[in-house]
């Protein structure tokens, strides 16, 4: 139900039914661009996710030198020329809203001649960058950042990355690992990234059928660049997990759900919610397991069901959901019980402070919750009303509102709402499609 432009309004719904194809996983369709941009071949990129953080890569690559034709059936066409069909671009590289694009570029452009400079949104530019500043200077690059190498703008002079390094990041996070195994492909050995504890692996699985060499021992990734450029391989991208979460947890709290979701990506470095959900007693079956794309796939059907609070908080657990906290600590709402998020403080840095907003949406509704440094303790149980939430830019909160409105007694209002389209264009008609009165 729509009002003025960007406020959203939502009624509870009395019944949630029916089957959804997830849309493309965000992480894979950047990967699926970025690396066969840097490849020689042609590829065909299945299932992308059309949306504005995949658009900003798309943009900032054709920057350096990339083409792509997107076609009618969704599907994107790159055009890799190899290493050397990529060039200094003459303007700054722009990366809006997407963390994924400024911190995977930042590993493409630290391998190529040639200064880059890139900034982002507003949003974008008060998240942390010191993180991929400080590994790109270690491995020869010359990086320096606004507000002593800490902020956006970056300002990239690439060219020489030397290899034979073994890096260990403080924080575990696939975009910063992806940033040194991009820069690693430029250098003339081998590189390593030591993580604290293992995140999402779509950049290794897709760069192996690629070309690159890697091994791994416990939470050590090493990558060993091919001899010459990688090679362009179609990818299959899975439905995005992140995105099926919103309907996951939506079915397991409403009282009367049932949804079909297919195609869903359930790699085990990404399908963290999904065993948080059944611990705390959902009913979510997987049928039709299958491999598409190098990636594990499976529908799943989720039913209502009655939950109990439990403690998230194994720092090898966190990554592995934590796109999807914000919709854990719903679910935590609406259990019996206390439910307690910790080790969680890498929300702060996401596209709005996660735990503050996280906390002030969910208030707003009645929920009784505290917020610690690193996380958050929620009484279960809540009694929700409608609220008026903003989604301080932030598209996993625009959706957060949406998702409690539909359980929420009275009419709920999302303000800043068309931020979905950051990863979900096609939610609020999805939502309304899902929804039986
Ligand atoms: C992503 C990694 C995660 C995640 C983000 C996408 C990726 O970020 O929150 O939405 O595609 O690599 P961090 O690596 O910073 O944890």
């Amino acid at each position: 139900m729509t009002t003025e432009t960007g406020t959203r309004s939502v009624r509870p719904a009395s019944r949630l039914r029916g089957e959804i194809a997830v849309p493309g996983d965000k992480s894979i369709s950047h990967r699926a661009l970025i690396f066969n941009s840097l490849a020689c071949g042609r590829a065909r990129v299945d299932g992308f996710l059309a949306s504005e953080d995949t658009h900003s890569t798309m943009d900032c690559l054709r920057a350096l030198g990339a083409t792509f034709d997107e076609q009618p059936d969704g599907s994107v066409i790159v055009e890799g020329r190899g290493r050397a069909g990529l060039s200094e671009p003459s303007a700054i590289l722009d990366c809006g809203n997407s963390g994924t694009t400024m911190r995977l570029l930042a590993g493409l452009v630290a391998g190529l001649p040639g200064l880059s400079v890139l900034t982002g949104d507003e949003t974008l530019r008060r998240r942390p960058m010191g993180r991929i500043v400080h590994p790109l200077n270690q491995l020869g690059a010359r990086v320096t950042a606004r507000a002593e190498g800490t902020l956006p703008p970056i300002v990239i002079q690439g060219g020489s990355i030397s290899g034979g390094q073994r890096l260990s990041p403080p924080v575990a996070s696939a975009q910063v690992k992806s940033a040194i195994l991009l820069a690693g492909l430029a250098a003339d050995g081998p590189t390593t990234v030591v993580e604290s504890a293992s995140t999402r692996d779509h950049t290794e699985r897709l760069l192996a059928v690629m070309g690159a060499t890697f091994e791994f021992e416990g939470t050590a990734v090493t990558i060993t660049p091919p001899e010459g450029d990688l090679t362009a391989v179609d990818v299959h991208v899975p439905g995005d997990i992140s995105t099926a979460a919103a309907w996951i947890v939506a079915a397991t709290v409403h009282p009367d759900a049932e949804l079909l979701l297919t195609g869903v990506g359930i790699n085990p470095t990404r399908s963290g919610i999904l065993d948080v959900l059944r611990e705390m007693g959902a009913n979510i079956e997987l049928t039709e397991e299958r491999i598409v794309g190098g990636e594990p796939v499976a529908d799943l059907v989720v039913r209502s069901a009655q939950l109990h609070g439990i403690e998230i908080s194994d720092p090898d657990l966190i990554p592995r959901m934590i796109d999807e906290l914000p919709l854990a600590a719903l679910a935590g709402a609406l259990a019996q019980g206390e439910t307690v998020i910790r080790n969680a403080g890498e929300l702060r840095v996401k596209e709005s402070d996660r735990v503050a907003s996280t906390a002030a949406a969910l208030r707003a509704f009645g929920v009784d919750l505290d917020e610690r440094d690193d996380g958050l303790r929620i009484t279960g149980g809540a009694t929700l009303h409608s609220a008026s939430v903003n989604s301080a830019g932030d598209h996993r909160l625009a959706i957060l509102g949406a998702v409690t409105g539909l359980l929420a007694e009275g009419e709920t209002r999302v303000t800043e709402a068309d931020v979905v389209a950051v990863s979900y264009p096609a939610f609020w008609s999805d939502l309304d499609r899902l929804r039986q009165d």
